[in-house]
């Protein structure tokens, strides 16, 4: 086992100065005791050097890229590995053949055969690696594994879980975006439900995944869907625009969503005026594309059922392009049921009524309402980004693990039902796992 590091802060290197890391390196500002953050490394400029003034970081300790740091083995204990999908694999080895242990966002890596590689890498190196599955640590999901292990329900029978993705969202994402593609990123199953399918496996603690079934399709985002005279680009040649669900300038203008995906393309311009932002939507911003004219190949929508070592059975639907966006869960158990709405923050305990009286209710309800527990904080992840980056840093002071804790290789299980769902969904088979 790798030594504890103790009586001093964890140094950490920042690889992938982009919006994830810095939520995450930000932990180092408010805790100095427990994280320091000694080393950047991004090709960027601008963000190197934002991120080198926002944690004070020398110059010898900026590189422009992962692999430059891969050949100082021992400048930081860690590293935060915050680069896209694309490039978790060949950043990651490098840097764990150099010794440092890694908190890495999702998913793992692609390919069934690259996770494997870096849990071996992991292991044989001896390294700590955590994967940032941080619906884990939002109160919601860590209330609904502390009442299943709890036994509020008995043994597990059956899970259904369902992730509905909104209109904005899938657009910016999913069909104008860097995960439209999955030959620049991943399925759309990993890229996007690799946490709920990491729930599941979790939740079914100990119990292989055996089979894997699953069906799907690009059904809406086509060309031949595009509403007659629709255009090319919202802003171009779209007399459709005002009416639009959809529309560019609604969305990213209007509404102001998405700003660090819609104005990356002014980076490093990093406050760029309206009639900057207008004019790129006009011409050349990829996300001033009509939706149903890009270039997106990923599904909108997938089911995927699941079947467990000892008979269990989980489900769970991927929808996207819905008005509200929603994550809901729905666990049935030897001895009652549990449902929730991670967004309601409302979880429900139902279990059979014993009362021997006519009419009495068929069952007696729990609920377990999290905002009058006061535990909803607005991260985007109810607080557990940081509850997260917390536990990493705990666990290489050598501090006892959270119930929640990602290790590499405990979070296999969800990443290998997604590669098989995509097996399954385009070979028409249902996939037995290995
Ligand atoms: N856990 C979650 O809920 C969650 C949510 C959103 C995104 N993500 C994942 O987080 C990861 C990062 O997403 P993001 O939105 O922060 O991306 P980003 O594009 O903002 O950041 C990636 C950074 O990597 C840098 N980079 C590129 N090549 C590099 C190299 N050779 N060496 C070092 N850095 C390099 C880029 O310049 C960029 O600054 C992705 O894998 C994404 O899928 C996770």
């Amino acid at each position: 086992m790798s030594s504890p590091i103790v009586n001093r802060p964890v140094t950490v290197a920042i690889v992938g100065a982009g919006h994830r890391s810095i939520v995450y390196a930000d932990y180092a500002r408010n805790h100095p005791d427990l994280m320091t953050v000694v080393v950047v490394a991004d090709p960027m400029a601008a963000r190197r050097e934002a991120a080198a003034r926002r944690y004070g970081i020398p110059a010898s300790g900026q590189f422009a890229s992962f692999d430059e740091l891969a050949r100082r083995p021992g400048l930081s204990d860690a590293v935060i590995n915050g680069t896209m999908d694309r490039l978790h694999y060949a950043s990651s080895m490098p840097l764990l053949e150099a010794g440092f242990h890694m908190l890495l966002e999702k998913p793992i890596a692609p390919t069934e055969r690259e996770v494997r590689d870096l849990i071996a890498a992991a292991k044989r190196r001896d390294r700590i690696v955590m994967i940032c599955h941080v619906l884990r640590y939002a109160p919601f999901y860590a209330k609904v594994k502390e009442l299943l292990t709890g036994g509020a329900i008995g043994n597990l029978v059956a899970l259904r879980t369902m992730e509905a993705v909104s209109y904005h969202h899938m657009a910016v994402g999913f069909v104008r975006g860097r995960w439209s593609r999955t030959a620049d990123s991943n399925p759309m199953l990993l890229s996007k439900c690799c946490h709920d399918l990491d729930i599941i496996a979790w939740l079914m603690t100990g119990v292989p995944a055996v089979r894997v079934a699953s069906f799907g399709s690009l059904m809406q985002f086509r060309p031949e869907n595009a509403p007659p005279g629709a255009g090319e680009r919202c802003l171009a040649d779209c007399p459709l625009e005002p009416t639009c669900q959809y529309s560019a300038k609604l969305n990213y203008i209007d509404k102001n969503l998405w700003r660090f995906y819609a104005w990356e393309c002014l980076e490093p311009n990093m406050t760029p005026t309206v009639e900057q932002k207008l004019e790129s939507l006009r011409t050349n911003n990829p996300f001033g594309r009509c939706v149903w004219r890009c270039d997106n190949d990923v599904v909108d929508h997938q089911s995927v059922i699941v079947e467990f070592a000892n008979g269990a059975t989980a489900t769970h639907d991927m929808w996207g392009a819905v008005s509200r966006a929603a994550r809901t869960i729905h666990v049935i158990g030897s001895a009652g049921e549990l449902e929730g709405d991670g967004e309601e923050g409302v979880i429900r305990v139902r279990r059979p009524s014993l009362a021997r009286t006519p009419k009495a209710a068929e069952f007696d309800v729990e609920t377990i309402n999290l905002n009058d527990l006061g535990t909803t904080v607005t991260d985007g992840h109810g607080g557990g980004d940081e509850r997260l980056i917390a536990d990493f840093v705990a666990t290489l002071r050598g501090e006892s693990a959270s119930q929640a804790v990602t290790r590499i290789e405990d979070s296999f299980t969800g990443h290998q039902i997604a590669f098989a769902a995509d097996t399954a969904m385009h070979q028409r088979k249902v996939v037995e796992l290995a």
